[in-house]
């Protein structure tokens, strides 16, 4: 069928008719909203590179948790500014850590609420790398040991799920043995299994105290150059027994997304990540965008491109959209 017999307009008549065709749809129950714990109390601190999300002390996390869940956002990740830091990142998995007391106060305060956490050692390690050091390579293997006692930790808080993010390899095999050995079989393992070494962290780095002191962190994360390595990653975590597989940053990496989706079976988050917000708030801020509009485009493309779940500093602000 051609023109003139067929023409796509008449499906774009109006908003009605939209509707009924429309292909993708945003849900705030698939949307992750990102927190930051700080130390202290009653505080609430923004960043300033990321206007809109806030540092909160353990005892603001009730709040912040209900607000969300009356939003319809069911779910967030985790990520914590410890008191103090060492080289091995001890503080990671600290029986009271700032993420293990982050997590009692959710599951006891909201305990519909699901609480997952990113499973790293940059915010805990002095020298800001994701794992332990051999004079100035990151350790791997002794790594997967420190990483698997944090996720560990995380569980035995009461974590309903854990995220690595430190790219070593084999982590997400230790992982899973420990949580299996120690009881936890039924906690999720989402792995970030595609992970680009990108600038697109910026602003996290601040907010989140954990920028590498020296060198950068490409003898771990992928190169943003490859996609056939992509899914050699997430083969690799897929038999190691990932639940979900994440694809980071989103938006640069849109291909990514749809070449995992087309590949594998498990669910696909992505995570919208902290300069991708950034840009956005800093663009709207100058009156050079809309930023609703955009930040609804964005997440969209994220969706169609094929993720399930979306990790996003918008989370609150998309759900509000939605309940318009
Ligand atoms: C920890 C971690 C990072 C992010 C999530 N987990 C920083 C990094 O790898 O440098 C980035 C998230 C964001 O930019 O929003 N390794």
């Amino acid at each position: 069928m051609v023109f003139p017999e067929y023409r796509p307009r008449r499906l774009r008549k109006n908003e009605n008719i939209r509707a009924l065709i429309r292909e993708t749809r945003l849900s705030a129950d698939q949307l992750v909203s990102p927190i930051f714990i700080m130390p202290g109390k009653n505080k609430r601190e923004e960043i300033s590179s990321m206007p809109g999300v806030f540092r909160l002390s353990v005892d603001q996390l009730a709040k912040e948790a209900k607000e969300l869940q009356s939003l319809g956002v069911n779910s967030v990740i985790l990520f914590g500014l410890p008191e103090k830091k060492d080289a091995m990142g001890s503080g990671a998995h600290a029986k009271d850590g700032i993420i293990q007391r982050g997590i009692r106060e959710l599951k006891n305060k909201v305990p519909d609420f699901t609480v997952i956490t990113d499973v790293c050692l940059c915010e805990y390690t002095d020298h800001g790398h994701c794992g332990c050091l051999i004079e100035e390579t990151v350790d791997n293997d002794a790594t997967l040991e420190i990483l698997a006692k944090t996720a560990l930790s995380h569980a035995a808080a009461g974590a309903d799920m854990v995220a690595p993010s430190d790219m070593m390899d084999g982590r997400v095999a230790e992982i899973r043995a420990v949580l299996d050995e120690n009881n936890f079989e039924m906690i999720p393992i989402m792995s970030y299994a595609v992970k680009y070494a990108s600038a697109f962290y910026g602003p996290f780095r601040d907010a989140a105290d954990c920028a590498p002191q020296f060198g950068d962190r490409r003898s771990y994360q992928m190169d943003p150059a490859n996609s056939r390595e992509a899914l050699r990653e997430a083969t690799l975590d897929v038999d190691e027994g990932a639940d979900i597989l994440m694809v980071k940053p989103a938006l640069a990496y849109l291909d990514i997304i749809r070449q995992l989706k087309d590949e594998f079976d498990l669910p696909i988050a992505a995570y919208h990540v902290s300069g991708e917000y950034a840009m956005i708030k800093a663009a709207a801020e100058k009156g050079w965008i809309d930023e609703e509009r955009i930040m609804e485009e964005t997440l969209l493309s994220i969706k169609r491109a094929g993720a399930d779940i979306i990790i996003t500093y918008f989370a609150k602000d998309m759900a509000k959209l939605l309940r318009r």
